[in-house]
């Protein structure tokens, strides 16, 4: 029988190492994409959950299904592949999370904050928060509350994330004493740097050189040079995610979804669909439900790159069945494929497309109104399922990602003008919603000028 120390395919390296070996109450590890942080988390939870008996460890992410698509999947298909370990896997109840257990008794448990009561129900050892960007500071206040099981010698708040701007929470919390920030760097990745040769291997070539090396801007700072960078020129400014975001439980609670998560009809008068072309960039289908008061919910999105028009009207046709919206505003750019929607039966229009207007509509919703609520919201379940070519190039791959790489050009820029229009860049899902918005906010009004 094969031991499963034999079995290890974790090889840590640099700041990896001492993520391993400390036993501080809170790290960070921070970093550029893909160089081995979720790996690094995944495989000290794995040792532990090996090593010592009755541990819990919590594992989470904003959502449980944002949780499961990057970081289980990667714990199933490079961890328990090789050999299982006699490990089980519990599905959750309506009460308790899902969870890997292992035959030491030890449990790694999954949770999102958008279910946060089946997670403070208990205690655990080892908590790991992935993109911990995404947690609001009180979501991290309150799952350090919940570290006191008393199963190990020691217990943990692990974090990794990609930086953002330098004024974020996590940020200024790594730099007090509270917390220990380590760096995750390229080298770090044996499957992108090669040690011996001192060199990128051909994967690393190829991901980090060729293909991220096409990112530019705030991007680039943060998800290839690692640097907590702020946008500059950021258009849309005003867009917080903490505020604008918002996730099932919360959709539920002020009565745009039922129970059951459907729209509830009662509550939402009206239902539009924005349309941006796309085929080497992406093409973007968004949902947007409306209520009583005219506030928009964008509740499902579709964003892919390398679809034909016959894919997108299929796409158009599952939503048409599934939400039956009044119209689909579409990108006047491309009138064929209007015409195409047309003839397969969907209501679909040209879009208002005058775009300083439109962003200013979009900017004027984002300000909170009298009664502190934005007019416009993103669900953070809205996306249909990634496009994982757009993921690996470190590229936006849903529209509340773009709101923060869409700039206006600066000096340096992509034409030299300052403030004329914004970088042809990041705007797919946002041309889509301003397409949306505008359809309420220009379209009256532009009929008179
Ligand atoms: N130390 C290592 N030993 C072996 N393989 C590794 C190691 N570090 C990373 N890898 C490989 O690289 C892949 C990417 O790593 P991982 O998902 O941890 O990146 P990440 O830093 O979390 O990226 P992101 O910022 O996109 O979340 C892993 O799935 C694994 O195959
Ligand atoms: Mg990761």
């Amino acid at each position: 029988m094969v031991s499963a120390v034999q079995e290890v395919t974790f090889r840590p390296r640099g700041d990896a190492v001492r993520l391993m070996e400390s036993r501080d109450d809170e790290i960070l590890l921070e970093g550029p994409v893909g160089t081995g942080k979720s790996y690094a988390l995944i495989w000290k939870s794995h040792l532990v959950a090996l090593k010592y008996p009755n541990v819990k460890i919590l594992w989470v992410r904003k959502t449980l299904v944002s949780l499961t698509a990057s970081v289980v999947a990667t714990y199933t298909d490079k961890v328990l592949s090789t050999a299982r370990y006699g490990i089980d896997y519990y599905g959750g109840s309506r009460i308790e999370s899902p969870a890997f257990r292992y035959p030491t008794g030890s449990r790694i448990m999954l949770g999102g904050m958008d279910k946060a009561s089946k997670i403070m129900s208990t205690e655990y050892d080892l908590i790991c928060v992935f993109e911990g960007t995404e947690l609001t500071l009180d979501d991290h206040e309150r799952l350090v509350t919940r570290l006191r099981n008393g199963a190990m010698p020691y217990q943990q708040l692990l974090v990794d994330c990609n930086p953002g701007p330098p004024t974020h929470w996590l940020n200024q919390r790594a730099s007090t004493d509270g917390m220990l920030r380590l760096y995750s760097r390229y080298p770090d990745n044996p499957r992108l740097w090669d040690e011996a040769t001192q060199s990128w291997t051909e994967e690393g070539y190829n991901y980090v050189v060729v293909k991220l090396g096409k990112l530019t801007g705030v991007r680039k700072l943060r998800l290839v040079d690692g640097k907590w960078a702020a946008a500059e020129g950021q258009i849309y400014e005003s867009f917080d995610p903490e505020h604008h975001l918002l996730d099932e439980t919360q959709l539920k609670a002020i009565g745009i979804l039922n129970e059951d998560g459907t729209l509830n009809r009662t509550v939402v008068r009206d239902v539009i669909v924005g349309v941006d072309w796309g085929f080497t960039n992406p093409g973007v289908l968004s949902v947007f439900a409306v209520d009583g008061d005219g506030r928009m919910y964008l509740v499902y999105e579709v964003y892919m790159t390398r679809k034909t028009i016959d894919w997108w009207i299929d796409q158009a046709r599952i939503i048409k069945r599934r939400f039956n919206p009044s119209v689909f505003l579409c990108d006047p750019s491309e009138p064929g494929y209007i015409e195409q929607f047309k003839g397969a039966g969907l209501p679909a229009e040209k879009a208002e497309n005058d775009i300083k207007l439109g962003i200013d509509a979009v900017l004027t919703r984002l300000d909170p109104e009298d009664d502190s609520r934005p007019r416009l919201y993103l669900s953070r379940d809205a996306l249909a399922a990634i496009d994982e070519d757009l993921k690996e190039a470190g590229k936006p791959w849903c529209t509340a990602q773009e709101f923060l790489s869409y700039v206006w050009p600066t000096a340096t820029g992509a034409n030299g003008t300052l403030g004329e229009k914004p970088v042809d860049e990041n705007n797919h899902g946002l041309d889509a919603l301003r397409y949306g918005v505008a359809h309420f906010d220009l379209r009256r009004y532009m009929e008179f000028v």
